[in-house]
């Protein structure tokens, strides 16, 4: 698959299920628990905690909480640079499912980054929203704090012709949550539409978000 518009089946969106049957425009959705979470947790929280205090946050897809600048991959700590590995490796899982990236040469894909934190308390939401100008974005669940159902990540459907006909048993117009674990990184394409549940929980949820762009 060369990135054209006449992919046969045989592409990366195509996942068989090992009998007669497969997957069609199948949607990546990494979902990976970082093994030094606990390492680099306590020192992010830290620092996000202290920086919500000192800083005027931003308002993109935030309704309520504290967002940070998207600058945080600048942010002079060891526990920032271990959270740019993990990114990169991710991406990298990522590129492994295109047979044209996987293909290269190690070291030649590169990709630019930037992310920004996320504290919500209670009641704050982010409204649906998908990242435009990004190849793939992704979370990093600092805190997932303490919700009672609250505070999840919600996919919609990307085929929007599939909510004109429902079809019974099968629902394939409806939304997919991820329910968000401390350590937890998750990726997926930019163009995904998504929201944030309102969080409902006394203590803090902390996430870092971040866009990936593909050279
Ligand atoms: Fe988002």
């Amino acid at each position: 698959m060369t990135g054209n518009r006449t992919a046969t089946v045989d592409d990366q969106l195509f996942v068989s299920l090992g009998n007669d049957l497969a997957l069609l425009f199948a949607t990546p959705l990494l979902r990976r628990p970082l093994p030094n979470a606990a390492q680099i947790n306590p020192g992010l929280r830290a620092e996000v905690i202290r920086r919500a205090a000192t800083e005027p946050g931003v308002r993109i897809s935030n309704r309520g909480g504290w967002q940070s600048k998207a600058d945080l991959l600048d942010w002079p700590l060891p526990e920032i640079a271990a959270l740019r590995t993990a990114i990169v490796e991710a991406v990298k899982t990522m590129s492994s499912l295109s047979p044209e990236l996987s293909g290269r040469a190690p070291g030649t894909t590169q990709f630019k980054a930037y992310a920004w934190a996320n504290l919500n308390r209670m009641h704050d939401y982010n409204v649906t929203h998908l990242h435009p100008d990004s190849h793939f974005s992704g979370v990093y669940y600092v805190d997932a704090g303490n919700a009672v159902t609250g505070g999840t990540i919600q996919f919609t459907d990307p085929r929007p012709m599939a909510r004109a006909m429902p079809t019974p048993g099968f629902n394939f117009d409806r939304v997919l949550t991820v329910l968000p674990a401390s350590g937890l990184m998750i990726l997926f394409p930019s163009w995904l539409e998504h929201w944030v549940s309102p969080y409902d929980g006394p203590n803090e949820r902390i996430s870092i978000a971040f866009n990936c762009t593909l050279k």
